[in-house]
């Protein structure tokens, strides 16, 4: 008699056992399900710019293939691009960091995720203002770290305060992570509020920084100050930034962290043995972006802002609904929680964000990430990098998917 072989083992390991797969991605697949079985979907999900990339991009990729740029590159990423980093943020964000200083990866995401790993682990916690992107807090439990929440509102305009921040720290914090402008709410942070923050930061010596600034220059008006240009904080700052939003380039896969040579010695190590340096022919492709006359990314946010005005003016005429004026991204995230308890017409409760997210899916065709995936189950986000038309159309759905409850 033969004895059957022992079942293998599926234990994971217990930090990865605890993270969260994206829910933007989940609610987007849904979306693109329903359109496959011919459904009529307007899908506000996804976090990507609706323009193509600007074309002097497109052309150096295409020169990188003639001239055979298709070999590994550094670990960190060229030197031609890495200078290009460093002027970019020396010139436009006043952040003094040498080529040395710089290290690209595969989009401002892994720069984000190696900045949390190289320095957090077990007993560490990372601050997190939100509602926040959805990876950070996965991020920092993928290092074995705790996230450590810090609730905003609609009424202020989803900004920390520096008082909640002093709350939050304590002797285990290691990272603070900020997002402005900011996924999901648009928030932009003003030069004296980031002062302010830095204020409550520098008496802490263990408290680093990560300032995610992928929306940098999507903005509507609004100053952008980088934390890292502060006296006392260029030493505690790992500053991330990306081509995906600016210029339109999520498919390229390319971002890059800048900060104290230590920390970013460590991210390249942790690079070194994950992925390598970012594809040769992006990094072309991003060493012409840095240098591209800027009048298509000035259109692209005119677009934007169009947008913006009008669906924000659709939102404030739902009763119930509060949604403080985004000053970047592209991104809107009203506070829906006056829906929350009603009932659909089947009879169904809506308990909270992500069931009014699927009602809406199912039921009106519309397709927004549920607040709770951004720890703030009062909303939901609504990506407007969609044509105007579209957008309308979903106001409309919203409106009366809204209305119908009871
Ligand atoms: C706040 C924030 N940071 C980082 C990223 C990732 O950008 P990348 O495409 O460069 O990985 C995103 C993308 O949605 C984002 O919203």
């Amino acid at each position: 008699m033969t004895e059957s072989a022992p079942s293998v083992s599926q234990a994971l390991n217990a930090h990865v056992a605890t993270v969260q797969p994206s829910a933007t991605l989940a609610v987007s697949a849904r979306a693109k399900a329903l359109k496959r079985e011919g459904r009529d979907v307007v899908a506000l999900s996804a976090g990507e710019p609706d323009f193509g990339t600007p074309a002097p991009i497109v052309e150096a990729a295409h020169q990188a293939l003639r001239d055979g740029f298709t070999h590994y590159t550094p670990n960190t990423g060229t030197v031609e691009l890495r200078e290009a980093v460093a002027r970019k943020l020396r010139e436009d964000n006043g952040i003094e960091v040498s080529a040395g200083q710089v290290i690209c990866s595969n989009g401002a995401k892994q720069s984000v995720a190696q900045a949390v790993l190289a320095v957090c682990g077990p007993g560490d916690e990372v601050v997190i203002p939100a509602p926040y992107w959805v990876s950070y807090p996965e991020m920092a439990r993928m290092a074995g770290a705790t996230p450590v929440a810090v609730e905003t509102s609609a009424a202020s305009g989803y900004r920390m305060t520096p008082e909640a921040l002093a709350d939050a720290l304590s002797e285990r914090t290691r990272v603070v992570l900020l997002n402005s402008p900011s996924n999901p709410t648009g928030a932009v942070y003003s030069p004296d509020e980031i002062r302010a923050l830095a204020d409550v930061l520098r008496p802490h010596p263990r408290a680093l920084v990560v300032s995610d600034e992928i929306y940098e220059k999507v903005r509507f008006d609004a100053e952008h100050l980088s934390i890292g240009s502060l006296p006392g904080m260029a030493e505690r700052t790992m500053t991330v930034n990306g081509f995906s939003k600016a210029y339109a380039m999520t498919g390229w896969r390319l971002g890059y962290a800048a900060g104290p040579a230590w920390w970013v010695d460590a991210m390249a190590i942790i690079q070194s043995q994950f992925t390598s340096g970012p594809s040769s022919i992006t990094q072309k492709a991003g060493v012409a972006a840095l240098a591209m006359d800027e009048a298509p990314l000035e259109e692209m946010v005119r677009a934007f802002r169009e947008r913006r005005d009008a669906f924000l003016a659709r939102l404030e005429a739902i009763p119930g609904v509060v949604c403080p004026k985004p000053e970047g991204a592209f991104y809107l995230f009203p506070d829906v929680s006056a829906y929350v308890g009603r009932r659909t017409s089947g009879g169904s409760e809506i308990a909270g964000s992500a069931d009014l997210a699927l009602y809406l899916l199912d039921e009106h065709d519309v397709a927004l990430v549920p607040g709770v995936a951004f720890g703030d189950d009062r909303g939901l986000r609504i990506s407007y990098a969609s044509a105007l038309e579209d957008l309308m159309r979903a106001a409309d759905r919203i409106e009366a998917g809204l209305a119908a409850l009871v």
